[in-house]
Order: structure tokens, then C-alpha cells, then sequence
């Protein structure tokens, strides 16, 4: 077998050293030994927007963006669409395996259970502006809740970390839901636990404005699916976010509170908001051309394609695609869907797009399933974040239990002024 080393030489000095090699990954901290002068701080790694450091040791989900794959502890992200349920997946994310029945049954149980938040919670709810963005006041509720739970922040503490994944999972969709009633000035429709996990969030929304407030099971199913999609990715922006912040022993609420701030912004979770604006924006096949010449002149973004790891289709944006037509069959079309399917057709013809390896991303048909089942664009986000908390979840108890991890804390190289004398306000020029 080859020898798992490094040989480094450094041309300013001559010195050669050699670095081991584990998991085709050099230790960062290693470089420090190379110093052009004996009293110099040490080489280091510089890498902004990290495109190739690794920032931790992770189990829990695999992405190989050149062959368009994606598994969740080992299993194809395709199977886990078809055959298995949100809340499965994420226990099978948090926990590393699939449950048991048993398991399952008292998982949801307690689940279901945490639904029902704390009054407080709901009160704060309704002081927000009929017209905030619903983003902006679930991150504010997430992070609210830290103050109605403080033993949270025992996040060493097994049992501790587990009631607040059980009561974060559990109250998510309540609040989205509480959030969405009062812009639309209808009393709170309350959870429902004995429903499963994705028709009580339906449920509570009635998206549809449902009289009987029946959830249809072919939406619910759809809905359950793209949450899967969504539930991990490993260490992309929100993420990181998290991890940074509960690196320090943040509690799980305002750590989340963090990740889903990340998501928010348009080149994240904020996308499928983008994407739709962009879609009615263009509100025209024919318009299309003249669309991706902006975004050619770099006048504009093509919302929905391109992503830091897949270099390939996204395989999430082509089951997607597959579930838009099963809700099309239930809330008939969205006319959006023609503007998307020729407009990806185009694009990846398109010398630009193909050179730079840019394809449809999980966002890019999303959007107008959520439009279709009746979401108004500005929860596009937040259903996001009620798919992606299990990974958030799943990523902190993996970075709480690693042995190997300490407080984020970046290394940044210097440019600014060297040492100089405060001026006097009256001196200055
Ligand atoms: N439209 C037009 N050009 C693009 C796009 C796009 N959507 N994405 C990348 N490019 C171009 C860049 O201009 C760059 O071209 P250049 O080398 O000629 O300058 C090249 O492709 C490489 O792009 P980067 O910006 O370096 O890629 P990066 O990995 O930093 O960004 C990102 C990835 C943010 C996702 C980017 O592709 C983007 O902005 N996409 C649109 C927003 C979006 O859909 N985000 C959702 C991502 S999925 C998710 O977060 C859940």
C-alpha cells in the first residue's frame, strides 16, 4: 500500500515536512509547522466560502455531486421518497438506523404530542404585522422558545437534547401553521395529534381553504415526499450556520433559529421563493430567450440552477419534477410548470449553462408544487425549514457527541491598517 503522507516543500525556506493523510484530508493545523521566519505565526489554509475544507467528521449523509447522489445514513435519497415517511426519515437522520415498529410508533407518539405549543408562543405570534414574511417570524418563535425552555441548554445532557428534538420537530408546523392563520386574521385551527405529522400540518393550514377541512391524501403524500427531499445535506450554508452557533453550546433553539436565517437568504432555502418571482416574472415561453440573455450579460440569476456540490442534475430536482405532475392530477395545472420545463430544456442546451455545469437544484420545481397546493410564495421558505429541521437536528447531536469538536473560530489573514495613533476629532482633516 502507498505511504498515507503529504510532502510539503516550502520554497522560501527549503524546508520539507511531511503530513499525514486520512480520508484524502490533511490536517489544516499541520501547515502551521511551515514558517518563512522561526518567530512567524505558521502557514495556513485559505478558503472563503470553505468550497474545500472539511469541517467536521460526519455520519450521517452522503452527497457525491459529480454522479448525482444522495444518501441519508446509506440509503438512496430515491428510495427514502418512495417508501418511506417523513418522520421515519428523520429518525433514521438522527438516530443512524431505521426504528423499529415499536420505535416508530413511540416517536411519533411524542411527536405528535409536542404539537401543542405553549400559549406565550402563540400570543407572540400575533404580534407581527398582518404583512411580515413568515420567515421572519418563525426565526423569531424559534428562537422565543429558548426562553420558555431553559433547561435546553444542557445540551450535553442526552435525555435533555432529546425532549427539545421531539418539541422542536413537533411544534415547527404549529407555528407555521399559527403564523399563516393570523395574516389571514382566521382563528387558530389547533393540532390535531392523532392525524399523522404531515395531514395535521395540512390540517392546521388548509392551504386549500378545505370546508370539511379534509386533507387530501394524494397532497399529504406529495408534501410528505418533499420534505424527505429536503430533510439533510450535509454541511451547506444553514448548517454550518448551526453547527458555528451550537459549537459553543448554544441551545438548540437559537441555534436553529440561526440555521433558518441562513436558509433564508435567496441563494439558499430562499430560492424557491426566488424561482417562483422569476417564473411569473418571465410569465412567457416566448419570453424565455430574452430572460437567459440577462442572466448570460450577468444582469440576472437563473433561480433554481446551480449548486456548490452538484455538478450534475440534482438528483432531489428530478424526483421533484416527477412529484409536480401527481399534484398537478389533484389541483390541476400550475402554468408556471411550462414556463419551468422549457426554460430548463433551453438552458441546459445552452453553451453557458452546460460549460459551467449548472442544472436544475432542489428548488427549481418546488415552488410550483407549493403554489399548486395552494401556499402562498413567502412560506415557500418555511416549508423548507420545517423539511430540513431533522438534518439540522440529526447535525447537532452528531457535532454535541463528537469528541473532536470546539468552538468554530476561523483564522482570517490581516490586511488593514498596521498600528497608528487615535486622532483627535478636532484634528482630523
Ligand atoms: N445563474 C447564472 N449563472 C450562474 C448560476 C445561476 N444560477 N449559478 C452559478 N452561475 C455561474 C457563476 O456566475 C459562475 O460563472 P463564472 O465562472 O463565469 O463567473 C459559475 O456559474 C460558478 O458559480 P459560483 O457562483 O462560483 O457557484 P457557487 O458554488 O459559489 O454558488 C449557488 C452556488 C449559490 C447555488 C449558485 O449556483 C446560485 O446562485 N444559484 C441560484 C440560487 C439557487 O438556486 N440557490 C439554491 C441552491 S440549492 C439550496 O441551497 C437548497
Amino acid at each position: 500500500m502507498s505511504k498515507q503522507t503529504l510532502t510539503i516543500t516550502d520554497n522560501r525556506t527549503g524546508e520539507t515536512i511531511e503530513v499525514p493523510i486520512g480520508h484524502d484530508t490533511i490536517k489544516a493545523l499541520d501547515l502551521r509547522q511551515l514558517k518563512a521566519q522561526p518567530d512567524d505565526f505558521g502557514m495556513m489554509a485559505y478558503d472563503p466560502g470553505y468550497t474545500n475544507t472539511a469541517s467536521c467528521k460526519s455520519r450521517i449523509t452522503y452527497v457525491d455531486g459529480d454522479r448525482g447522489i444522495l444518501r441519508y445514513r446509506g440509503y438512496p435519497i430515491e428510495q427514502l421518497a418512495q417508501e418511506s415517511a417523513f418522520l421515519e426519515a428523520a429518525y433514521l437522520l438522527i438516530f443512524g438506523e431505521l426504528p423499529s415498529a415499536d420505535e416508530l410508533a413511540h416517536w411519533n407518539e411524542r411527536i405528535m404530542r409536542h404539537t401543542h405549543i405553549h400559549e406565550n408562543l402563540a400570543d407572540l405570534l400575533k404580534t407581527f404585522r398582518h404583512d411580515a414574511h413568515p420567515m421572519g417570524i418563525l426565526i423569531s418563535a424559534i428562537a422565543a422558545m429558548s426562553t420558555l425552555h431553559p433547561e435546553a441548554k444542557q445540551v450535553h445532557d442526552n435525555q435533555r437534547r432529546l425532549q427539545q428534538i421531539w418539541r422542536i420537530l413537533g411544534a415547527l408546523p404549529t407555528v407555521a401553521a399559527f403564523s399563516y392563520q393570523n395574516r389571514l386574521g382566521r382563528p387558530y385551527t389547533h393540532p390535531h395529534s392523532a392525524l399523522g405529522y404531515i395531514d395535521n400540518f395540512l390540517y392546521m393550514m388548509n392551504p386549500m381553504n378545505q370546508d370539511d377541512g379534509e386533507v387530501d391524501p394524494v397532497l399529504a403524500r406529495a408534501l410528505d415526499a418533499l420534505f424527505i427531499l429536503h430533510a439533510d445535506h450535509e454541511q451547506n450554508c444553514s448548517t454550518s450556520a448551526l453547527r458555528n452557533i451550537a459549537s459553543s453550546d448554544a441551545d438548540p433553539y437559537s441555534s436553529i433559529a440561526g440555521a433558518a436565517a441562513a436558509l433564508y437568504g435567496p441563494l439558499h432555502g430562499g430560492a424557491n421563493e426566488a424561482v417562483l418571482r422569476m417564473l411569473t416574472a418571465i410569465g412567457d415561453v416566448k419570453k424565455i430567450p430574452a430572460y437567459l440573455n440577462k442572466v448570460k450579460n450577468r444582469e440576472a440569476r437563473l433561480m433554481g440552477f446551480g449548486h456548490r456540490v452538484y455538478k450534475n442534475y440534482d438528483p432531489r430536482a428530478q424526483i421533484i419534477k416527477k412529484i409536480a405532475y401527481d399534484v398537478f392530477e389533484v389541483t390541476g395545472g400550475n402554468p408556471l410548470i411550462d414556463i419551468a420545463v422549457e426554460l430548463e430544456r433551453i438552458a441546459l442546451d445552452d453553451e453557458y449553462f452546460a460549460s459551467r455545469r449548472l442544472y436544475p437544484n432542489v428548488d427549481f420545481y418546488s415552488g410550483i408544487i407549493y403554489q399548486a397546493m395552494g401556499f402562498p410564495v413567502d412560506m415557500f421558505p418555511v416549508l423548507f425549514v420545517l423539511g430540513r429541521a431533522p438534518g439540522w437536528l440529526a447535525q447537532w447531536v452528531e457535532l454535541a457527541t463528537d469528541p473532536e469538536q470546539r468552538i468554530a473560530r476561523p483564522r482570517q489573514i490581516y490586511l488593514g491598517e498596521d498600528e497608528r495613533s487615535y486622532v483627535p476629532l478636532a484634528e482630523r482633516a
